[in-house]
């Protein structure tokens, strides 16, 4: 029976969906992917993605656009950092031609799960890359499995554009400078869990910074951080941070409107100098900073009650391509064609 969704108050939750896509690798060859209804694995106790957390994964969106086409945004960036993911966790990474395909099978049996144009709401897919070999000794697995799984999720903003409040933490370091931090991996976020949720606990999201130093910023919770300074859009080069698509995508967008685009480590303090701040991701394109709080120095960085006119027009510039309302120049969304 098909479910009956309220598309404008779905809320950013999983909703089941009908099939998921799942394809093995064995014996060094990928299957092809498969449409299943079936949301659980038939799993080893013993397989590496449980003992050693042989895992990664991926995040990103379909829109139904103003003319009722459907846009995958930059799913080949998607790919392409999974592959690296993949690498990074000696995990055999999942060939674009098969995630691709994999991604247009997952939409294709669950086009009634994509939400219709002005509700806000996206069809999210999730790719996960898990190890699946049984091993007692420490060691990378030989057998992986892709899955995807498409869930509708609600507009990050039900109701207005709004800013929110980071607290910074010095006590847990979300992934090391030389380590996985610049991956999609689990263990990333298992390991921020007590500085994210201590800082929820307060009504706060947590900013990471380096963590060899503790003076730079690196992450904004589980997004990228961007800074207005006159007319530069900063944000921090650090190699624990998670290459983020949707900051690539409105760096583009601020260089063709005439800012400067400086990638460089960016102290704490320097956010003093600075007129707007986000955070960025696909979840929410960009989250406005209005406060950032130091309680240990105590020191709290302001850039207002509202989000600031910079971050805002890059905001909207980046929405109106996701959903078809102006022109998409550097060729990010595919147009799916369905029957
Ligand atoms: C740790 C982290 N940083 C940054 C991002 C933003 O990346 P993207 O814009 O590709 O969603 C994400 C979300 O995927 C993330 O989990």
């Amino acid at each position: 029976m098909k479910q009956e969704i309220d598309w404008c108050n779905l809320g950013f939750h999983y909703t089941e969906p009908e099939y998921i896509v799942r394809a093995a690798y064995h014996n060094g060859v990928w299957e092809e992917p498969y449409a299943t209804k079936d949301k659980f694995l038939h799993l080893h106790v013993s397989a590496t993605c449980l003992q050693y957390g042989q895992e990664a994964f991926e995040g990103l969106k379909a829109f139904r656009g103003v003319d009722g086409k459907i846009r995958l945004f930059r799913w080949l960036e998607n790919a392409k950092r999974m592959q690296r993911s993949a690498e990074g966790l000696y995990m055999q990474p999942v060939p674009t031609e098969l995630f691709g395909k994999a991604i247009r099978l997952a939409l294709s049996k669950n086009l009634d799960l994509v939400p219709p144009y002005g509700t806000g709401a996206t069809l999210y897919f999730r790719p996960l890359l898990i190890g699946t070999t049984p091993r007692l000794g420490v060691g990378p697995g030989r057998d992986f499995e892709f899955i995807v799984i498409p869930s509708p999720i609600g507009p990050y903003y039900p109701g207005k554009f709004h800013c929110t409040t980071f607290i910074v933490n010095r006590h847990v370091d979300r992934a090391a400078p030389l380590g996985t931090g610049q991956f999609k991996v689990g263990g990333n976020y298992a390991a921020s869990f007590r500085a994210t949720e201590a800082a929820h606990a307060q009504g706060y999201d947590c900013l990471f910074l380096d963590a060899k130093q503790h003076k730079f910023i690196d992450e904004c919770s589980a997004a990228n951080f961007i800074g207005i300074k006159g007319n530069e859009y900063l944000t921090p080069r650090s190699t624990a941070i998670l290459p983020s698509i949707t900051n690539d995508s409105l760096m583009k967008l601020a260089k063709e409107r005439g800012m400067k685009v400086t990638r460089r480590h960016i102290r704490l303090e320097e956010l003093e100098q600075m007129s707007e701040a986000a955070a960025c991701g696909t979840a929410c394109v960009i989250s406005p900073i209005d406060k950032v709080l130091d309680p240990e120095r105590n020191k709290s960085y302001h850039f207002g009650n509202e989000p600031g006119p910079v971050l805002t027009e890059l905001y909207h510039a980046l929405k109106d391509i996701q959903y078809g309302r102006a022109k998409d120049k550097h060729h990010w969304c595919e147009i799916v064609d369905l029957p």
